[in-house]
């Protein structure tokens, strides 16, 4: 299961809340977007491991937060999706809460991966998450998913539409990746970012 980039990935815990959270003092790396994005896909992805955190076709899958470590070095955290309207309004607010509060307090919050449904043009409710986290200083990059099912030439229809969005928000544009869980495409760099933020400086 190791390479080069991936010496080991072992689950840790999940958690209903973000009080009882461990404190692995460690740099946390987290993964965010509308359910169904492929968050649970892509930390597999990044891991070389299929089944480390669980994935489904139906949106809705993860409702807690679910640490992995890394190689020693760093906490992958996978969040809840937002955004999927078969909850019900009472869960959608409990998730909505566990998220915020864990991008709120959470001091070893090294960066949030914002993913983006790269098959489809800006959702506003991508927008109003990113300006959310704007607006709390929350640091970001995006990871625009499932690129195997985009053709060169709407990829990049796509991300231009996608910068420009971000740009109305932002000055500058945060680091932005392209990923699939299929093809494994974006992963040596989202791996290399994480490696890199994790040094101690
Ligand atoms: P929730 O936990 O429900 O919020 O969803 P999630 O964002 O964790 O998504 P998950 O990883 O469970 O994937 C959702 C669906 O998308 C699954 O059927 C995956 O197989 C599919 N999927 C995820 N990533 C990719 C990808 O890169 N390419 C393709 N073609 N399908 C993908
Ligand atoms: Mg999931």
């Amino acid at each position: 299961m190791s390479d080069k980039l991936v010496k080991s990935a072992v689950f840790l815990a999940s958690f209903p809340n973000v009080s009882v959270m461990h404190d692995y003092n460690l740099p946390e790396f987290a993964f965010i977007g509308r359910s169904n994005v492929g968050k649970s896909s892509l930390i597999n992805m990044l891991c070389n491991r299929n089944q480390l955190a669980l994935t489904s076709s139906k949106p809705g899958k993860t409702k807690q937060i679910v640490c992995f470590k890394l190689n020693q070095h760093s906490i992958l955290v996978d969040l809840p999706g937002y955004g999927y309207a078969k909850l019900s309004k009472t869960q959608i607010n409990q998730l909505e809460h566990l998220n915020n509060q864990y991008l709120l307090k959470r001091q070893s919050l090294y960066c949030l991966f914002i993913l983006i449904d790269f098959r489809l043009p800006p959702q506003a409710i991508d927008l109003e998450f990113i300006r959310y986290c704007g607006e709390k200083q929350i640091p970001i990059a995006f990871i625009m998913t499932k690129c195997d099912k985009v053709t060169p030439p709407l990829r990049a229809e796509r991300l231009s539409l996608f910068t420009d969005a971000v740009l109305r928000i932002f000055d500058t544009l945060p680091p932005l990746f392209i990923s699939s869980s299929t093809t494994k495409e974006g992963r040596t760099d989202i791996l290399s970012y994480i490696h890199d933020l994790s040094k101690p400086h």
